[in-house]
């Protein structure tokens, strides 16, 4: 879909031609003379439209505007959350596939903030799923144009959002994909894609590089699938070959059966979407395609299978990390933890700034925090309130959880120097300090995405998150603007 941003006093509104024409309505709306204004009047005064955020009133073909279809949207005191409420009660009109070019015209003049929020939310609205349906219902919203009295006072906003649009509907795309069509091997592809643009590089680390490395407890989870395993390292470079980077690490399960400790069958479809912390890594480095911040950024993926077979790893197998932490692995089905532990010890050869892993680690997680807010655990004040304050921004939240050293009490074993699980109390925190026993000296945050990364129920499908958290916090760690675009 194309978003363009364009000057548009609401006095122009009227004469522009287009599918839908929506007008942004604020309670403090003062209407002009122009005939989009007296209609957005005509209807208040006469009750037939309220200013509350999401009220919707459409008119067809009204006489003296050019518009097929005009809409007056209600945008409460136009702050994000209201421009949100307002967009998603657009949502069915904009995915019903009637208008092909909608035109978004505010009351009066929007902030930075709401404009974003618009781009991302009727990008939200408006996204299908195609990749595996034979009859193409493709989306027909092909062309938003936002129009702003003040382009340079958005402009950033605009160009960030549409860059975070990019990359969560990226994100989308490959969370979404049955596990047949998002191997291993497939994410492997879709990072190298990737790295066709310029400041973006990829390595691919199969089977046999990653049994060099040591990473015995990654190998432990994919002993039981036929598909091999790949450790994804993606690498952006936006700032000088000397700066730190920060290491973005994302959990690759492409499908969690449990393995020998095996899930229950109901619902089991949804573990397709375990390697979303993965597309979550994919879909940030798609939006730095678009916004090349001055930074540099490493991606890691470990990704497999966790299936039963008869070369499985077994409840009480006890590996070598590539720490040389030794784990028992009572539950297979913590298999996460096993994956991310060597990708964490690997990132120590960057010396990074800091280490941000995101992963749909626990079940806990979700009786935790719902789907609102993803569970972030972090052992640095400064990484954590950055990461929060990123949060908000981008509206895709999260909330701190707590790293008290009496929750490691539980995964002592008789066997080995730790063990993968813990008893069921809070499980979201304990397999946090499992993780942070592979976590170096370097400022380190877990987000537990488990109740975010994806809807169940009707609506079933990737999110996207947390790419818009992600971005925001890389562009606050960069100080990135002004943005610089692709081709400009
Ligand atoms: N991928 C799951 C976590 C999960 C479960 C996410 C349900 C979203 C919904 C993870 O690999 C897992 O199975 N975790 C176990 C850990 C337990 C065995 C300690 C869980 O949460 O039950
Ligand atoms: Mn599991
Ligand atoms: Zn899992």
């Amino acid at each position: 879909m194309d978003f363009e941003l364009k000057t548009l006093a609401l006095a122009k509104a009227p004469g522009q031609r287009c599918d839908l024409l929506v007008l942004l309505v604020e309670e403090s709306f003062a209407p002009g003379a122009d005939a989009l204004s007296s209609l957005a009047a005509v209807a208040l005064r006469h009750g037939d439209f309220k200013a509350r955020a999401g009220s919707l009133l459409q008119c067809y073909a009204p006489p003296t505007i050019a518009a097929r279809s005009v809409l007056l949207l209600g945008a409460g005191d136009g702050s994000p959350v209201a421009v949100r409420k307002a967009v998603l009660a657009l949502a069915g009109l904009l995915k019903a596939g009637v208008s092909r070019h909608v035109v978004f015209a505010f009351g009066s003049a929007p902030g930075p903030d709401a404009v974003g929020v618009l781009v991302r939310c009727v990008a939200e609205a408006s996204y299908v799923y195609t990749t595996t349906k034979s009859k193409a219902e493709s989306r027909t919203l092909a062309r938003v144009t936002v129009g702003v009295p003040d382009v340079a006072r958005v402009r950033v906003a605009f160009d960030t959002a549409v860059a975070v649009v990019a990359g969560v509907e990226f994100a989308r795309e490959w969370a979404n994909r049955p596990a047949n069509h998002a191997t291993p091997t497939m994410l492997g592809e879709a990072a190298r894609s990737l790295a066709r643009h310029a400041g973006i590089s990829c390595k691919l680390h199969g089977p046999a590089q990653v049994a060099r490395l040591g990473m015995s407890a990654f190998m432990a989870v994919a002993q039981g699938s036929s598909e091999p395993l790949r450790f994804i390292e993606l690498h952006y470079q936006g700032g000088p070959k000397t700066q730190a980077p920060v290491v973005l690490v994302g959990k690759g399960i492409t499908f969690d059966a449990g393995g020998i400790s095996l899930k229950p069958a109901a619902g089991m479809d949804e573990m397709k979407f375990d390697m979303g912390g993965a597309a979550s890594v994919l879909g940030t480095f798609r939006a730095l395609v678009e916004l090349r911040p001055r930074i540099n950024v490493v991606g890691l993926i470990p990704s497999c299978e966790n299936l039963p077979d008869g070369k499985a790893v077994k409840p009480g197998d006890v590996v070598t990390s590539m720490s040389g932490q030794t784990i028992e692995i009572l539950n297979t089905d913590a298999e996460g933890r096993l994956a991310l532990c060597d990708a964490l010890t690997y990132a120590a050869r960057f010396k990074p700034k800091a280490v941000v892993d995101m992963a749909t680690l626990t079940g806990a997680c979700v009786v935790a925090l719902g789907a609102v807010r993803s569970g972030l655990f972090a052992s640095d004040e400064a990484l954590a309130e950055q990461l929060l304050a990123a949060g908000e921004a981008a509206l895709d939240p999260c909330w701190r959880m707590p790293l008290d050293d009496e929750y490691a009490d539980g995964l002592k074993s008789a066997f080995a120097d730790v063990a993968n699980v813990a008893g069921r109390p809070a499980g979201a925190v304990t397999a946090a300090k499992f993780l942070q026993r592979f976590v170096g000296a370097w400022p380190w945050a877990h987000l537990d995405i488990a109740g975010t990364a994806w809807k169940s129920g009707s609506a079933k499908g990737a999110t996207g998150r947390p790419v818009g958290l992600l971005v925001h916090y890389l562009l606050a760690a960069a100080d990135a603007a002004p943005v610089r675009r692709r081709g400009k």
